[in-house]
């Protein structure tokens, strides 16, 4: 049975966080393959798109970068690479790969083709997308591929783009301007209607998320509002894709979104996924599940075994945790002061057999699950979590502050050996 753990990370084979932001997931003979932008813990900078599949959402492989950094031009040194879509095109049995490329100030925004033999392989990189012959200077994308096989490129503000038949081109604007200050566009189609969603323009924060629906991709569009609890900032997270996914109960739309965690975004950045409720007035997620199946719609829970009322914003005050299992998983609290935890769990003989960092803020509090480790053969351990002093700040182009106002941890409980 699939199961998805959100809002924490993830980790592959290897006991590596699943490191894959802005994200899109697709299905091939069986297998689901999730493409994302491949980050690090200390800069912005373009290391490449990577690429991991699974069957269940809760084993994760590590195939690679699906598209390494280039020599020059608009994926090379100190570029930014974001947003990557994959496509496979049903006329020539190629991937196509889109994404926004830019300068590190993000002030020349392009965007990117690449192209691919197999969907696990690496792509080779083409240049600009071509709109009339010249490249569309766009950044925030999305994508959507309708039942006859015809793509569509999404862009902020809201410009949808025909593309050609072998998805290697922008042939026509089909709509223009529908969502001005939008950005991070997804697109999907439920009974018959289409949902095309948007977040306002917060950098790396998180914001109420919106959406528009049509009978037609062409429109009329019309502004539906908010499809999360209002101030919840849509649990959390800011909307990258959405997929569907065959289940007991159905065909499902899954929202597919990001919560963000500036700078340390390899560590402590996760994904969002969750069941859409879309029908002919409209679209929902009405509610958070922090684990669910997406067979069967369940939802798993999750509480602590033991209570901790562990606080600390003093750089390297820790909370030490011995624990006999296979398996541990952390709970607490999440909020404007928040800042990084280190996370270091050690066996019997003492040697560090995970390390990793993850996030306390959140600009609205949230209490629950934060860490649920890799497996590690049954044994004693310690779990180690220290209070690093950092908290995730950021700056937007006009050089407004963002982020969090402290470095807090704050731990509530925990539990070993779990089956969740
Ligand atoms: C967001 C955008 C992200 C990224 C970020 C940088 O608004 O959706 O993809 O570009 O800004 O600040």
């Amino acid at each position: 049975m699939a199961k998805i753990y959100n809002g924490i990370p993830w980790f592959d084979q290897d006991g590596n966080t699943v490191n894959a932001h802005g994200a899109c997931i697709l299905k091939e003979k069986g297998r689901w393959y999730l493409f994302g932008e491949y980050k690090t813990d200390d800069e912005n900078k373009y290391i490449g798109f990577s690429c991991y599949s699974t069957l269940d959402f809760t084993n994760w492989k590590f195939e690679g970068l699906a598209l390494p950094p280039q020599k020059d031009d608009l994926l090379g040194p100190d570029r930014i690479g974001e947003r990557v879509k994959v496509l496979k095109c049903p006329k020539t049995g190629k991937f196509v790969m889109l994404m926004h490329t830019d300068d590190l100030k993000y002030c020349d925004p392009c965007i990117g083709l690449a192209v691919g033999d197999s969907i696990n392989g690496e792509f080779t990189f083409q240049g600009p997308l071509l709109y009339q012959g010249k490249p569309l200077k766009m950044w925030d994308i999305g994508t959507f591929v309708d039942d006859d096989g015809t793509a569509y490129l999404l862009t902020h503000e809201g410009n949808i783009y025909r593309l050609s038949k072998d998805y290697t081109q922008a042939v026509e604007l089909i709509a223009e301007n529908i969502a001005p200050g939008g950005e991070s566009p997804a697109c999907f189609k439920a009974k018959g209607k289409y949902f095309l969603l948007f977040s306002h323009k917060t950098s790396w924060e998180r914001n109420d998320n919106y959406y528009f629906m049509a009978d037609s991709l062409y429109g009329p569009w019309e502004y539906k509002g908010l499809f999360c609890p209002k101030g919840s900032l849509t649990y959390n997270s800011q909307c990258s894709f959405v997929f569907h996914y065959d289940g007991e109960k159905g065909r499902i739309p899954v929202y597919m979104g990001d919560r963000w965690s500036f700078p340390r975004q390899a560590s402590a950045a996760a994904l969002v996924l969750l069941p859409i409720e879309a029908g002919e007035s409209g679209m929902e997620i009405p509610q958070y599940l922090e684990i669910w199946s997406p067979d069967t719609l369940n939802t798993i829970p999750a509480k602590p075994e033991k209570l901790l009322s562990f606080r600390s914003n003093v750089e390297g005050e820790s909370c030490v945790i011995p624990f006999h299992g296979s398996r541990i998983a952390l709970f607490g609290r999440t909020f404007q002061e928040g800042g990084y935890a280190d996370i270091d769990i050690f066996n019997g003989e003492g040697k560090l057999v995970h390390k990793t960092a993850i996030d306390f803020y959140s600009l609205v509090p949230c209490e629950g699950l934060r860490y649920l480790s890799p497996m590690v053969p049954e044994g004693d351990y310690t779990l180690k979590v220290t209070v690093s002093g950092v908290g995730g700040v950021w700056y937007n182009k006009k050089g407004d502050r963002f982020g969090s106002k402290g470095c807090f941890v704050e731990l509530t409980g925990w539990k070993a050996d779990v089956n969740l």
